[in-house]
């Protein structure tokens, strides 16, 4: 079990990282609302955006789970003893998936568009739905942590009658392996998305290309793309994308 003074600094850097967190999520709240960028400074203004969820965001809610696992495996507060700490976890576990569903992929689109000069037309409706998720979306997240914080000042519900009291290695191996899981995918998934949107396209030389249909294939994750070229008279004529 952790020291008085060992435990002092744990809360410490629970903190801090609950701040980074909230202060990261305010930020992309604030910068989604400046109106009016012409293609260049709205793909910069995305591209802080992705920075500051990719980055800051991600990292500060890793930085949380990891100091509640420790609160949970090496503290008196356990992970199964009271009932605070269980709502704790399983409004933080929540507020990570809907983060990485909701906000996370509409921040990850934008700066897509922008970046292939496809925003901010006003035809662009996958880009207008993107960034009209993301303010819901922080205000959701903002109401479930000031619900956190309460619970965490007024710790209720008091304590659980244990049928059983889980040890501590089992809690390290059950939750530590969830968090090291969720934390590889976490990396895996931005070091995916640097590497497709650094990707090399060449262009060909279609003036040697004999006319015909090419075919190509991706993948991505679990999915599959299947993408046809018809090629007439030196000129793409068209591209289908399965
Ligand atoms: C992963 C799940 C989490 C666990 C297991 C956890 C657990 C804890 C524990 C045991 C404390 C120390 C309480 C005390 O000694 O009085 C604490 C402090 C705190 N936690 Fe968490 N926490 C988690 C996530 C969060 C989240 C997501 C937030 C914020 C949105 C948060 C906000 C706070 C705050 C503000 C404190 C300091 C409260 C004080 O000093 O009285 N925690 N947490």
């Amino acid at each position: 079990m952790l020291e008085k003074k060992a435990r002092r600094w744990l809360k410490i850097t629970h903190i801090v990282f609950i701040a980074s967190l909230v202060g990261g999520l305010l930020s992309i709240f604030m910068i989604i609302r400046l109106p009016g960028f012409a293609q260049r400074e709205l793909f910069v203004i995305n591209y802080s955006m992705y920075i500051l969820f990719n980055g800051v965001v991600t990292f500060s809610f890793y930085g949380v789970i990891c100091t509640g696992l420790i609160y949970s495996v090496f503290t008196h507060w356990a992970l199964s003893k009271h009932w605070w700490i269980m709502a704790k976890w399983v409004r933080t576990l929540s507020v990570f998936a809907l983060v990485w569903i909701w906000p996370g992929p509409a921040i990850n689109g934008m700066t897509a568009l922008s970046d292939a000069g496809l925003a901010p037309r006003s035809d662009q409706f996958l880009y207008h739905d993107y960034a009209g998720n993301i303010g819901p979306a922080i205000l959701v997240v903002m109401v479930i942590f000031i619900t956190l914080i309460t619970i965490t000042i007024f710790k209720p519900w008091g304590q659980r009658t244990q049928a059983y009291a889980l040890g501590r290695g089992t809690i390290l191996i059950l939750t530590g392996s969830v968090v090291v899981v969720s934390i590889a995918f976490g990396i895996r998934g931005d070091y995916d998305l640097e590497s497709d949107r650094n990707l090399e396209i060449s262009s060909p030389d279609l003036t040697r290309i004999p006319d015909g249909v090419y075919r190509g294939s991706a993948g991505y994750a679990e999915f599959g793309y299947v993408v046809k070229a018809k090629v007439n008279k030196h000129h793409i004529e068209n591209i289908e994308v399965r």
